[in-house]
C-alpha cells in the first residue's frame, strides 16, 4: 500500500525513498495534553509521548525551568515563583515560547543522539488560522529543524491509519481530543470540508467535577475525574453496554476530610452528553453541506481518533445518529504523530501534481 492507502503502485513511491528511512525525519502532533513523536523506523514507528506542560518563572514567563513529565508532576503544586502551563489551550498556541519549549524536548527525544533534526511535520487543529500555522512553523525552525511543514492532524490521522486519501471519495476523520474535536472530510488527498468543536475530553472531566460535587457534596481532583471517565466512561446509546463504577477519594464540602465517592458509568455519561451533543450538531451540519458524490465514501472511510474516541458507546451513538458504521482507531492518541512522520518522510507527497499522478 502506498502513502495515500492505494493499493496501486504509483510515482508517489519513488519520491525520497532515501529519507522514508532517514532518522531525522519526524511528526509531531503538538496537542493541548500531550504531545507525540513518531520516527519512522523501517516499516513501523518509534513512538514517544510527552505531557505538552511547561513550568516556568511566575515573574519571567520566558525562563522555562522544566518540560513534560517533570513539568506535570508540578501541576497545582508548584511554590509561590513558579508556575506550571499548557502552551496550548484547546488545540491553539497560546504561548509560543513555552510551545517551542515543548518542540525543543519533542525534537531532543525523537532525534538520534548527535544528529541534527531534518525534517519535522507538525499536526495542527483543522481550523487553524494563517497566524497559527505560522506561529507553528516559526517555533519548529527555531527549534532547529532544517525543513517544517504544518499539516491538518484529520489529514495526518487518514495517512497514519492507511486510508485512501486519494480516491474522489469521502473520507470522515472524527478527532476527539482534550481541547478540541475535528470533523474533517477528505477527498482528492486534500480537505474538502471542516468544521472544529472546542469541546473535548478536559470538558468531559470538568463535568464530572461538577456532577460529584452537585450529587454527593464532594469535590474530587480533576486527575481522579479523568480516571473515572477513561476507566467507567459511556456515551449513552440504544445498546445495552455494560455499567461499571470506580471508588475515588475526594475532600468533603461539609467536613473537609477524605470522602469515598462511588462513580458510575451513568454519572460520566451524563457528564459526557453535553460534549457529545455539540459533536452530534457539527456532525449534522458537516454531513448537511457534503455533496451526495463523497456519502459512500464517508459510510466506507469514516474513522474515530484522539483519545476521547474510546470512549465505549461512541461508535453505537455515531451509528444510532447517522447510521455511519465508524471506526474506532486502534491507535487513537499516535494515528496523527504517525501520518505526520510518513509526510516527513514524503513531504512531496503532498503536492497536487503529486497526489494526483495515479489518475493520469
Ligand atoms: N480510554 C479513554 N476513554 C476516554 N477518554 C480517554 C481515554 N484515554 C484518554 N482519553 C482522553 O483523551 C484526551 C487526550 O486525547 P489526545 O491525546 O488525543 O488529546 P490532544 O491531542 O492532546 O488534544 P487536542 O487534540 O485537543 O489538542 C484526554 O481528555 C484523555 O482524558
Ligand atoms: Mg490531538
Amino acid at each position: 500500500m502506498d502513502f495515500f492507502g492505494r493499493n496501486k503502485v504509483t510515482k508517489v513511491n519513488e519520491i525520497n525513498k532515501a529519507s522514508r528511512n532517514s532518522n531525522n525525519n519526524l511528526g509531531i502532533d503538538l496537542g493541548t495534553l500531550n504531545t507525540v513523536v513518531a520516527k519512522p523506523s523501517g516499516d513501523k514507528f518509534d513512538l514517544y509521548q510527552i505531557p505538552s506542560v511547561v513550568s516556568v518563572k511566575k515573574d519571567d514567563p520566558t525562563a522555562v525551568l522544566a518540560v513534560g513529565e517533570e513539568a506535570k508532576l508540578m501541576l497545582g503544586r508548584t511554590p509561590e515563583d513558579i508556575v506550571a502551563l499548557r502552551p496550548l489551550k484547546k488545540g491553539v498556541i497560546e504561548s509560543i515560547i513555552q510551545a517551542q519549549a515543548l518542540l525543543i524536548k519533542a525534537m531532543e527525544i525523537g532525534k538520534k543522539d548527535g544528529e541534527k533534526v531534518g525534517r519535522i511535520v507538525i499536526g495542527v487543529p483543522g481550523d487553524s488560522t494563517e497566524v497559527e500555522k505560522n506561529a507553528a512553523e516559526e517555533i519548529g525552525k527555531k527549534a532547529g529543524a532544517d525543513y517544517v511543514l504544518v499539516i491538518s492532524e484529520g489529514l495526518a490521522a487518514a495517512i497514519g491509519a492507511g486510508l485512501p486519501i486519494a480516491e474522489p471519495n469521502g473520507i470522515l476523520i472524527m478527532d476527539i481530543g482534550a481541547g478540541s474535536t475535528d470533523l474533517v472530510i477528505i477527498s482528492l488527498g486534500g480537505i474538502t470540508d471542516i468544521q472544529t468543536v472546542r469541546f473535548g475530553g478536559d470538558d468531559i472531566d470538568n463535568n464530572i467535577v461538577k456532577l460529584v460535587k452537585e450529587k454527593f457534596n464532594v469535590d474530587i481532583g480533576i486527575h481522579e475525574a479523568e480516571q473515572a471517565k477513561i476507566s467507567v466512561g459511556l456515551v449513552k446509546n440504544s445498546k445495552d453496554l455494560e455499567v461499571r463504577s470506580i471508588e475515588v477519594i475526594g475532600k468533603s464540602i461539609e467536613t473537609n476530610h477524605p470522602k469515598k465517592v462511588l462513580i458510575d458509568s451513568e454519572l460520566v455519561s451524563e457528564a459526557v452528553e453535553p460534549i457529545i451533543s455539540e459533536i452530534v450538531v457539527a456532525l449534522h451540519q458537516v454531513l448537511e453541506r457534503l455533496p451526495s458524490e463523497l456519502i459512500s465514501g464517508v459510510y466506507y472511510n469514516s474513522l474515530s481518533v484522539g483519545g476521547g474516541s474510546q470512549l465505549r458507546g461512541l461508535k453505537e451513538r455515531v451509528c444510532d445518529e447517522f447510521e455511519i458504521p465508524i471506526k474506532i482507531s486502534d491507535d487513537p492518541m499516535t494515528v496523527v504523530a504517525k501520518g505526520a512522520a510518513i509526510v516527513a518522510a514524503e513531504p512531496r507527497a503532498l503536492e497536487p501534481e503529486v497526489r494526483l499522478s495515479g489518475f493520469k
